[in-house]
């Protein structure tokens, strides 16, 4: 089943349930914000204190980082650019079989963005639910001239307990520390005492999550960077739309084209950014 709903604030969303699994996509950032498999608990994290209103990204689920990831060098422009904050346009529904159904929406350029960002563009999500979730993230030119992206699918992956994370797939990989802006060379898998936020590069492989509760999947196409990101105590603290303690139940594996692995789309192609979770 695929159904539209609202918030009582006019918070327009897309409610998906079939047989294997269930999930919600705001329109506003075509923002994903809950996936669960039947029978297990969300494999998305959302925080219990974050907004649902015009204008403000959702704390959890699948922020869509485009067409920058980060910060932009004009600092009036907002962090991971401003596709997680627009009004998207839903196209289209498919129930494919009984355990699988997929939801296309898309946005594309207008006055605003074209203020912010002087190109006219097509930007679509095909997000699709079974036991497995797939996000497309196609990005066409619609432009006469060239123009280069940075983006990310930013996915909250909820935790029994950061202390009980390990992340394997990212051994002798290097990395730009967002901390120090130092470029440094992973050893071993990833587990966390600390702030972490860093942008891996030359990623081929798969990543493997594993908590006291689960072990997750993640494995992107046409990406070779992979962000890992958790504010820890301190920066938790002051994040907006995060209660103090939630560094502890949640995890960013953000399946990227950042920094070195930027993206140039020519006038009249297109990329897709594909993350598959499982
Ligand atoms: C991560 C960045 O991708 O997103 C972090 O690497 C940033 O530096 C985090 O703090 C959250 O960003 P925002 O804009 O959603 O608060």
């Amino acid at each position: 089943m695929i159904v539209h709903n609202k918030l009582a604030n006019g918070f327009a969303y897309i409610e998906v349930n079939n047989s294997s699994a269930e999930a919600k996509i705001a329109l506003q950032g075509a923002h994903l914000f809950h996936y669960k498999r039947v029978g297990e608990e969300p494999v998305l994290w959302l925080s219990e204190v974050s907004d649902f209103e015009a204008d403000k990204a959702i704390r959890g689920g699948v922020p869509v980082c485009w067409p920058w990831f980060g910060f932009n060098e004009d600092k009036t422009l907002p962090q991971h650019g401003f596709a997680r904050t627009a009004l998207w346009e839903f196209v289209c529904g498919d129930e494919v079989d009984e355990k699988s159904s997929s939801v296309t929406i898309k946005l594309t350029h207008s006055d605003e963005t074209l203020k912010m960002w002087p190109y006219k563009f097509l930007l679509e999500l095909k997000i699709t639910i079974s036991d497995k979730l797939v996000m497309e993230l196609k990005t066409t030119n619609l432009d006469d001239k060239s123009f280069s992206i940075t983006q990310a699918l930013h996915t909250y992956f909820s935790v029994s307990h950061i202390s009980d994370v390990t992340i394997k797939g990212l051994d002798n990989k290097p990395y730009l520390d967002a901390l120090t802006w130092k470029k440094e060379l992973q050893k071993g898998d990833i587990t966390f005492n600390q702030e972490v936020d860093r942008v891996y590069q030359e990623v081929d492989c798969e990543i493997v999550l594993s908590d006291k509760k689960r072990v997750i999947h993640v494995r992107n196409e046409n990406s070779s960077s992979v962000v890992v990101w958790n504010p820890w105590i301190e920066k938790c603290g002051r994040m907006s739309g995060m209660k103090k303690d939630a560094y502890e139940s949640m995890l960013c594996i953000e399946s990227a084209n950042a920094f070195d692995d930027f993206k140039v789309i020519k006038p009249q192609e297109s990329h897709t950014l594909m993350a598959a979770i499982y």
